[in-house]
Protein backbone atom coordinates (compact mmCIF):
# COMPACT_ATOMS: atom_id res chain seq x y z
CA UNK A 1 0.00 0.00 0.00
CA UNK A 2 1.38 3.41 -1.31
CA UNK A 3 1.81 5.81 1.65
CA UNK A 4 1.69 9.75 1.12
CA UNK A 5 2.51 11.96 3.65
CA UNK A 6 0.82 15.22 2.66
CA UNK A 7 -2.91 14.40 3.58
CA UNK A 8 -1.82 12.77 7.10
CA UNK A 9 0.20 15.33 8.05
CA UNK A 10 -2.34 18.21 7.02
CA UNK A 11 -4.93 16.77 9.12
CA UNK A 12 -2.10 16.71 12.44
CA UNK A 13 -2.00 20.26 11.59
CA UNK A 14 -5.27 21.35 11.07
CA UNK A 15 -6.23 19.29 14.89
CA UNK A 16 -3.27 20.78 16.60
CA UNK A 17 -4.46 24.43 15.46
CA UNK A 18 -7.96 23.60 16.24
CA UNK A 19 -6.75 22.87 20.45
CA UNK A 20 -4.57 26.09 19.93
CA UNK A 21 -6.86 28.07 21.83
CA UNK A 22 -6.69 27.12 25.18
CA UNK A 23 -5.74 29.63 27.80
CA UNK A 24 -4.57 27.25 30.36
CA UNK A 25 -0.45 27.66 29.01
CA UNK A 26 -0.30 24.03 31.10
CA UNK A 27 -3.15 22.56 29.43
CA UNK A 28 -2.37 24.29 26.03
CA UNK A 29 0.91 22.40 25.98
CA UNK A 30 0.23 19.09 27.17
CA UNK A 31 -2.94 18.62 24.90
CA UNK A 32 -0.90 19.55 21.99
CA UNK A 33 1.81 16.77 22.87
CA UNK A 34 -0.58 14.66 23.56
CA UNK A 35 -2.05 15.01 19.65
CA UNK A 36 0.81 15.04 18.20
CA UNK A 37 2.24 11.51 19.44
CA UNK A 38 -0.99 9.86 19.23
CA UNK A 39 -1.08 11.02 15.64
CA UNK A 40 2.50 9.68 15.55
CA UNK A 41 1.68 6.33 17.23
CA UNK A 42 -1.31 5.84 14.76
CA UNK A 43 0.80 6.54 11.71
CA UNK A 44 3.58 4.28 13.12
CA UNK A 45 1.49 1.67 14.07
CA UNK A 46 -0.64 1.80 10.55
CA UNK A 47 -3.58 1.57 12.83
CA UNK A 48 -6.90 -0.97 10.81
CA UNK A 49 -9.88 -0.40 11.43
CA UNK A 50 -10.19 -3.58 13.28
CA UNK A 51 -7.28 -2.76 15.71
CA UNK A 52 -9.05 0.44 16.30
CA UNK A 53 -12.55 -1.07 17.41
CA UNK A 54 -10.18 -3.47 19.81
CA UNK A 55 -8.43 -0.79 21.14
CA UNK A 56 -12.19 1.33 22.07
CA UNK A 57 -13.52 -2.02 23.18
CA UNK A 58 -10.37 -2.85 25.40
CA UNK A 59 -11.15 0.58 27.14
CA UNK A 60 -14.82 0.18 27.57
CA UNK A 61 -13.70 -3.59 29.19
CA UNK A 62 -11.47 -1.12 31.24
CA UNK A 63 -14.17 1.06 31.95
CA UNK A 64 -16.27 -1.45 33.22
CA UNK A 65 -13.72 -2.81 35.77
CA UNK A 66 -13.41 0.78 37.43
CA UNK A 67 -15.50 1.96 40.13
CA UNK A 68 -14.48 3.25 43.76
CA UNK A 69 -13.04 0.13 44.88
CA UNK A 70 -10.80 -0.78 41.70
CA UNK A 71 -9.33 1.07 38.79
CA UNK A 72 -8.07 -1.00 36.06
CA UNK A 73 -6.51 2.64 33.88
CA UNK A 74 -4.66 2.80 36.60
CA UNK A 75 -3.30 -0.97 37.01
CA UNK A 76 -2.71 -0.47 33.35
CA UNK A 77 -0.31 2.11 33.55
CA UNK A 78 1.51 0.67 36.13
CA UNK A 79 2.33 -2.63 34.66
CA UNK A 80 3.18 -0.79 31.45
CA UNK A 81 5.87 1.49 33.57
CA UNK A 82 3.72 5.07 33.09
CA UNK A 83 3.24 5.08 36.66
CA UNK A 84 7.06 4.44 38.15
CA UNK A 85 8.09 6.74 35.62
CA UNK A 86 5.92 9.69 36.59
CA UNK A 87 7.43 9.16 40.05
CA UNK A 88 11.07 8.28 38.92
CA UNK A 89 10.54 12.24 36.89
CA UNK A 90 9.39 14.01 39.84
CA UNK A 91 11.44 12.68 42.87
CA UNK A 92 14.03 10.30 42.01
CA UNK A 93 17.32 13.28 41.83
CA UNK A 94 20.33 12.24 42.49
CA UNK A 95 21.36 11.26 45.89
CA UNK A 96 18.01 10.50 46.81
CA UNK A 97 18.64 8.73 50.09
CA UNK A 98 14.91 6.17 49.90
CA UNK A 99 13.20 5.60 46.89
CA UNK A 100 10.43 6.48 45.69
CA UNK A 101 7.45 4.32 44.20
CA UNK A 102 4.39 4.17 42.79
CA UNK A 103 1.03 4.75 45.29
CA UNK A 104 -0.43 1.59 43.10
CA UNK A 105 -4.18 1.16 43.14
CA UNK A 106 -4.66 -0.27 46.84
CA UNK A 107 -4.41 2.77 48.76
CA UNK A 108 -7.45 3.24 50.66
CA UNK A 109 -8.38 6.62 52.07
CA UNK A 110 -8.97 7.37 55.61
CA UNK A 111 -6.92 4.34 57.26
CA UNK A 112 -7.53 4.47 61.00
CA UNK A 113 -5.05 6.23 63.15
CA UNK A 114 -3.30 3.65 65.20
CA UNK A 115 -1.21 3.95 68.89
CA UNK A 116 2.19 3.27 68.52
CA UNK A 117 3.63 -0.38 68.55
CA UNK A 118 0.14 -1.59 67.33
CA UNK A 119 -0.32 -3.78 64.93
CA UNK A 120 -1.83 -3.40 61.44
CA UNK A 121 -3.56 -7.22 61.24
CA UNK A 122 -6.08 -8.06 63.23
CA UNK A 123 -5.45 -11.16 65.95
CA UNK A 124 -6.81 -13.81 63.58
CA UNK A 125 -4.27 -12.52 60.58
CA UNK A 126 -2.69 -16.15 59.66
CA UNK A 127 1.18 -15.18 58.77
CA UNK A 128 4.58 -14.25 61.04
CA UNK A 129 4.97 -10.93 62.57
CA UNK A 130 7.67 -8.31 61.65
CA UNK A 131 7.90 -5.22 64.31
CA UNK A 132 8.95 -2.48 62.77
CA UNK A 133 10.61 0.70 63.91
CA UNK A 134 12.80 3.28 62.96
CA UNK A 135 13.25 6.88 62.56
CA UNK A 136 12.16 10.26 60.79
CA UNK A 137 14.33 13.21 60.17
CA UNK A 138 15.48 16.51 58.10
CA UNK A 139 17.32 14.80 55.68
CA UNK A 140 19.63 18.10 55.50
CA UNK A 141 19.94 18.38 59.24
CA UNK A 142 19.25 14.76 60.67
CA UNK A 143 16.92 16.65 62.95
CA UNK A 144 13.90 14.49 64.14
CA UNK A 145 10.55 15.79 62.63
CA UNK A 146 7.72 14.85 65.47
CA UNK A 147 4.51 14.00 64.02
CA UNK A 148 5.27 12.98 61.00
CA UNK A 149 2.31 10.66 59.52
CA UNK A 150 3.34 7.09 58.12
CA UNK A 151 0.68 5.62 56.26
CA UNK A 152 1.14 2.05 55.77
CA UNK A 153 -0.33 -0.99 54.12
CA UNK A 154 0.00 -4.83 52.82
CA UNK A 155 -1.56 -7.55 51.51
CA UNK A 156 -2.57 -10.72 53.54
CA UNK A 157 -0.41 -14.21 53.07
CA UNK A 158 -3.00 -14.90 50.52
CA UNK A 159 -2.43 -12.33 48.06
CA UNK A 160 -5.55 -9.83 49.29
CA UNK A 161 -5.92 -6.96 50.77
CA UNK A 162 -8.46 -6.24 52.69
CA UNK A 163 -10.79 -4.70 50.18
CA UNK A 164 -10.80 -7.67 47.76
CA UNK A 165 -11.41 -10.03 50.71
CA UNK A 166 -14.58 -10.64 52.36
CA UNK A 167 -13.00 -12.61 54.64
CA UNK A 168 -10.64 -9.68 56.32
CA UNK A 169 -11.96 -6.97 58.89
CA UNK A 170 -12.40 -3.25 57.08
CA UNK A 171 -9.52 -1.92 57.19
CA UNK A 172 -6.80 -4.89 58.07
CA UNK A 173 -3.33 -4.74 57.32
CA UNK A 174 -4.02 -0.80 57.08
CA UNK A 175 -2.92 2.18 59.49
CA UNK A 176 -1.56 5.60 60.26
CA UNK A 177 0.97 6.35 62.63
CA UNK A 178 2.53 9.19 64.37
CA UNK A 179 6.11 9.85 65.18
CA UNK A 180 6.82 11.17 68.64
CA UNK A 181 9.30 13.98 69.78
CA UNK A 182 12.44 12.02 68.71
CA UNK A 183 11.09 11.45 65.22
CA UNK A 184 10.37 7.52 66.29
CA UNK A 185 7.65 5.03 65.10
CA UNK A 186 6.73 1.78 65.51
CA UNK A 187 4.35 -0.67 63.98
CA UNK A 188 3.77 -4.12 63.74
CA UNK A 189 2.60 -5.70 60.61
CA UNK A 190 3.11 -9.25 58.46
CA UNK A 191 6.10 -10.09 57.50
CA UNK A 192 5.12 -9.43 53.47
CA UNK A 193 4.34 -12.18 50.61
CA UNK A 194 4.32 -11.59 47.19
CA UNK A 195 1.22 -11.65 45.26
CA UNK A 196 0.11 -11.09 41.29
CA UNK A 197 -1.70 -7.75 40.62
CA UNK A 198 -5.51 -8.48 39.40
CA UNK A 199 -5.36 -9.88 36.25
CA UNK A 200 -9.25 -10.76 35.55
CA UNK A 201 -9.48 -7.70 33.49
CA UNK A 202 -8.18 -6.15 30.11
CA UNK A 203 -4.47 -5.96 32.04
CA UNK A 204 -4.55 -9.52 32.65
CA UNK A 205 -4.72 -9.92 28.69
CA UNK A 206 -1.75 -7.75 28.02
CA UNK A 207 0.43 -9.90 30.72
CA UNK A 208 -0.18 -12.93 29.60
CA UNK A 209 -0.07 -12.04 25.97
CA UNK A 210 3.86 -10.70 26.74
CA UNK A 211 4.01 -13.38 28.96
CA UNK A 212 4.95 -11.72 31.99
CA UNK A 213 4.32 -12.75 35.36
CA UNK A 214 2.23 -11.00 37.10
CA UNK A 215 3.82 -10.42 40.13
CA UNK A 216 4.96 -8.34 42.82
CA UNK A 217 7.82 -8.81 45.34
CA UNK A 218 6.96 -9.21 48.68
CA UNK A 219 6.43 -5.07 50.06
CA UNK A 220 4.72 -2.91 52.32
CA UNK A 221 3.69 0.11 51.63
CA UNK A 222 4.68 3.24 53.22
CA UNK A 223 3.52 7.23 52.69
CA UNK A 224 5.73 9.35 55.23
CA UNK A 225 4.57 13.33 55.54
CA UNK A 226 5.04 16.13 57.65
CA UNK A 227 3.98 19.53 57.25
CA UNK A 228 6.97 21.56 54.69
CA UNK A 229 8.28 18.03 53.62
CA UNK A 230 8.18 16.90 50.68
CA UNK A 231 5.92 13.14 50.87
CA UNK A 232 7.40 10.11 50.73
CA UNK A 233 5.81 7.08 48.74
CA UNK A 234 7.36 4.07 49.14
CA UNK A 235 7.59 0.69 49.47
CA UNK A 236 9.98 -1.74 51.81
CA UNK A 237 11.33 -4.68 49.87
CA UNK A 238 13.00 -7.88 51.54
CA UNK A 239 16.51 -7.92 51.20
CA UNK A 240 17.77 -11.19 49.43
CA UNK A 241 14.34 -11.57 47.72
CA UNK A 242 14.92 -13.16 44.36
CA UNK A 243 12.34 -11.85 42.11
CA UNK A 244 13.05 -7.97 43.29
CA UNK A 245 14.31 -7.55 39.89
CA UNK A 246 11.02 -8.91 37.99
CA UNK A 247 8.62 -6.53 39.28
CA UNK A 248 5.58 -6.97 37.38
CA UNK A 249 5.16 -3.15 37.85
CA UNK A 250 9.03 -1.69 37.62
CA UNK A 251 9.06 -0.24 40.96
CA UNK A 252 11.38 -2.78 43.25
CA UNK A 253 14.80 -1.40 43.48
CA UNK A 254 17.74 -1.91 45.92
CA UNK A 255 17.17 1.39 47.50
CA UNK A 256 13.96 0.07 49.00
CA UNK A 257 14.87 -2.89 50.78
CA UNK A 258 14.94 -3.95 54.59
CA UNK A 259 16.86 -6.31 56.39
CA UNK A 260 13.99 -8.48 58.00
CA UNK A 261 15.69 -10.05 61.22
CA UNK A 262 14.57 -13.17 63.15
CA UNK A 263 14.04 -12.80 66.31
CA UNK A 264 12.19 -15.73 68.22
CA UNK A 265 9.13 -16.30 66.41
CA UNK A 266 8.41 -12.76 64.45
CA UNK A 267 10.47 -10.33 62.59
CA UNK A 268 12.43 -7.33 63.55
CA UNK A 269 13.30 -4.95 61.13
CA UNK A 270 14.26 -1.17 61.57
CA UNK A 271 14.07 1.38 58.81
CA UNK A 272 14.59 5.33 58.84
CA UNK A 273 12.67 7.68 56.35
CA UNK A 274 14.76 10.60 55.60
CA UNK A 275 12.16 13.31 54.47
CA UNK A 276 13.60 16.18 52.14
CA UNK A 277 12.04 20.17 52.14
CA UNK A 278 9.26 20.46 50.54
CA UNK A 279 6.13 21.02 49.85
CA UNK A 280 3.57 18.19 51.88
CA UNK A 281 1.12 17.08 49.35
CA UNK A 282 -0.95 13.51 49.63
CA UNK A 283 -1.65 11.28 46.95
CA UNK A 284 -5.07 10.92 46.07
CA UNK A 285 -5.87 7.20 47.54
CA UNK A 286 -7.45 5.03 44.70
CA UNK A 287 -9.75 3.38 47.25
CA UNK A 288 -12.78 5.14 48.72
CA UNK A 289 -12.71 5.68 52.69
C1 LIG B 1 0.55 -2.67 44.94
O1 LIG B 1 1.68 -2.78 45.32
O2 LIG B 1 -0.32 -2.61 45.78
C2 LIG B 1 0.27 -2.64 43.47
C3 LIG B 1 0.94 -1.74 42.69
C4 LIG B 1 0.67 -1.71 41.33
C5 LIG B 1 -0.25 -2.58 40.79
C6 LIG B 1 -0.91 -3.50 41.59
C7 LIG B 1 -0.64 -3.54 42.96
FE1 LIG C 1 1.16 -3.68 47.24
Amino acid sequence: METTAGPEQALTEKVLKAYSNIENPRLKFIVSVLIKHLHACVKEMQVTDDEWEFAWDFMERMAAMTGPERNEFLLFADVIGVSQLIETLNHEKPGQPVGFALVGPFLRANDPFRERGASIASDDTTGTRVRISGRVFDFETNTPIEGAILDTWQAATNGFYENQDPNQPDYNLRGRFRTDENGNFEIVALKPTAYPVPTDGPVGELLRAARRPPDRPAHIHFIVSAPGYETLVTQIFVNGDPIIEDDAVFTASRNMVGDFEKEGDHFRLTYDFPLKRGVSIMPKAPIAA
